[in-house]
């Protein structure tokens, strides 16, 4: 997993500097999130795991830490085909595939049907975390986290959604500054 994670960030690292249109670019989290996300999910309570945003599988390979830990799975969902088939190579490759269902599609579709969710890592575009929030929200099991990235780099996008959060007596909610900024919300 070391090996394909350090593969992903020199890739994401170029992407960035060498004016890679944005569909095509990873656009991962750091390394610190990363470790954020794996101690946060592994102290979760029992439910299922989501990721909205899976990109090539780099912050999955974090959560899966959890689900090592725990012998359970994350279920991770990406729109675009090409990010989806690099994520399967990320999974296969760092032996981690018994973990993660990728489903490949409009997460938003999905979320209705889900249910006892106690962890959510929201990192898709940014139109999307609202619809997510208020739907993910009621569905979540008591203690359960959600995780929002870019809560600090794209405050002025996410604001509505973050001021809603904050104010959202379902949930404790903070913005921690770690990485881009992750907003964090636990069900009461
Ligand atoms: C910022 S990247 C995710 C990076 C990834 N979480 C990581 O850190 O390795 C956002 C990803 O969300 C995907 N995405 C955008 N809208 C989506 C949607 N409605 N459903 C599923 N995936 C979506 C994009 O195609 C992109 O690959």
């Amino acid at each position: 997993m070391k090996k394909r994670m350090a593969y992903l960030e020199e890739i994401d690292k170029r992407d960035r500097n060498d004016g890679t249109p944005k569909l095509q670019r990873l656009r991962q989290i750091p390394p610190e999130t990363g470790e954020f996300l794996a101690i946060i999910a592994s102290t979760c309570p029992e439910g299922e795991f989501i990721e909205v945003g899976t990109s090539a599988g780099y912050s999955t390979m974090w959560i899966s830490l959890a689900c090592i830990e725990r012998q359970t799975k994350i279920r991770t969902f990406e729109i675009l085909p090409e990010k989806a088939n690099i994520a399967r190579e990320t999974f296969k490759e760092s032996q981690i595939e018994q973990y993660i269902e990728l489903v490949e599609g409009d997460a938003v579709k999905y979320l209705n049907a889900l249910e006892h969710i106690s962890f959510c890592f929201l990192d898709a575009e940014k139109e999307i975390y609202e619809t997510c929030y208020r739907i993910i929200i009621p569905k979540m099991v008591k203690g359960g986290i959600i995780v929002a990235d870019n809560a600090i780099s794209h405050y002025e996008d996410l604001k509505v959604m973050i001021e809603k959060a904050l104010d959202d007596n379902r949930v404790d909610s903070m913005i921690v500054p770690i990485g881009k900024g992750e907003l964090i919300c636990r069900r009461r």
